[in-house]
């Protein structure tokens, strides 16, 4: 039979898990089951969430969790966070009430500048072409006036055209390099819309137009985040485990295999904020990850330093985010996770995503140099090993009861859990 399809998108939701379901699965009843089992029974909630994309056929949850105890700049916090990952809501939630007997956290954002590129290939004279550009500039700005108009209100805007020669690195390529301020919208529509426009105008018969879209590498919309306190605060062994704690910085500078783990341990808590109030992920790893190489070497994107017994830990990193406009205002949760942050404007957002991502690294660090990661990781795991097995509330109490002492390991929870449930046959 086969296994392609033509016209699926007009298929109504019915006829598209009937064909997917009679073509891919040896018991069509049960996935369809599987299928059903995730739509909501809200129909208008449903139906919100099937016109967010193309050919929905059901909804895919992953669970919703908050880190209570942040303290930010003074001000306290519960960070809502979408995640599967078992240990990362835990984490938080731990580094959270630690540093806020220490001071809280500390950030700011340090720059808010949005890019976006008219991509084209000219092969005439460089000066003629800089004429023509310095000409139209005005015209340009002039073009997108209409679409500006409310971004402009709010402050923002398009900060400046530039013409960019870049025929060192490919024959005949120039860019309109174009920069923006968006307030409180993360702005990849506003930015798309303005670089379309400006490219209509710009183009002329020697002029060839390849591409208009903003950057997802956005080095000037920065936020930085920190905690510090003196080494004795850090714990019993302070000074021990700060310098242990510098040296698994000063590793993953060096060492980009180190580098990227542990700027993914940071990802976890960026991540799911970012997910939980509605933006885009993909944009933020993009972003943060061209950032970490920006020295021409894979970097981490936290920083530590000991000076005079002072241990201070930070993050830079940059962060397109909004708090108005997209799924933000759409799906329900997303705003629900905005009220649940007190409704920050944009850079509030950055900075409360910045400290999860520092938050998530901390306690990451802490435990790779001190225990170990498994031993956290494979206790949260522990629940997942005993769901997949099928324990009854019962032996699951029991399970854990018998691990607290005990280290976890697959073998050891399956193994446990036959003797358990031998007893119960
Ligand atoms: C696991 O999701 C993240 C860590 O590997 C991060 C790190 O190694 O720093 C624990």
């Amino acid at each position: 039979m086969t296994k392609t399809v033509s016209g699926f998108s007009k298929f109504t939701k019915k006829e598209k898990i009937n064909w997917l379901t009679k073509t891919f699965f040896a018991d069509a009843d049960a996935a369809k089951k599987t299928l059903k089992k995730y739509w909501n029974e809200d129909t208008q909630l449903q139906q919100l969430h099937d016109e967010f994309i193309e050919n929905t056929i059901s909804n895919f949850y992953l669970p919703y969790g908050v880190a209570p105890n942040f303290i930010i700049n003074g001000k306290e916090y519960v960070i809502p966070m979408a995640v599967e990952e078992s240990s990362v809501v835990a984490a938080a939630s731990l580094v959270a009430k630690f540093w806020s007997t220490r001071g809280g956290f500390k950030a700011r954002v340090l720059s808010t500048t949005k890019i976006g590129q008219v991509h084209f290939m000219y092969d005439g004279d460089l000066l003629t072409l800089e004429n023509y550009f310095l000409e139209m500039k005005p015209k340009l700005l002039q073009a997108t006036e209409a679409i500006t108009k409310n971004m402009r209100k709010r402050g923002g805007g398009i900060l400046d055209i530039e013409l960019r020669n870049k025929t060192d690195k490919l024959t005949n390529y120039y860019q309109l390099h174009v920069t923006f301020e968006t307030k409180d919208s993360m702005g990849a529509n506003f930015i798309n819309s303005c670089l379309e426009v400006i490219a209509t105008a710009f183009r002329k018969d020697d002029i060839e137009i390849v591409m208009s879209i903003l950057s997802n590498y956005i080095p000037e919309c920065l936020v930085r985040a920190e905690v510090t306190c003196a080494i004795d605060q850090l714990g019993e062994n302070g000074r021990e485990f700060a310098k242990k704690f510098y040296r698994a910085i000063q590793i993953a500078n060096v060492e980009p295999h180190r580098a990227v783990t542990h700027n993914k341990g940071i990802m976890n808590g960026i991540d799911a904020v970012v997910l939980a109030t509605g933006n885009d992920f993909r944009a933020v790893e993009a972003g943060a990850h061209a950032y970490a190489a920006k020295d021409k070497q894979y970097k981490s994107l936290t920083n530590c330093s000991i000076d005079d017994h002072i241990f201070k830990f930070w993050i830079e990193i940059p962060l397109a985010l909004g708090t108005v406009g997209g799924l933000t205002a759409l799906h329900p949760l997303a705003k629900l996770s905005l009220e649940l942050l007190q409704k920050p404007s944009a850079k509030e957002l950055m900075q409360i995503v910045a400290v999860a991502g520092l938050a998530q690294n901390f306690a990451a660090l802490r435990a790779l140099v001190t225990t170990g990661i498994q031993e956290g990781h494979m206790k949260m795991h522990l629940h997942n090993i005993l769901n997949q097995l099928g324990a009854s509330e019962n032996e699951k109490e029991q399970l854990i009861e018998h691990f607290k002492k005990r280290p976890v390991t697959h073998n050891a929870v399956v193994e446990t859990f036959e003797k358990v449930k031998n007893k119960r046959g």
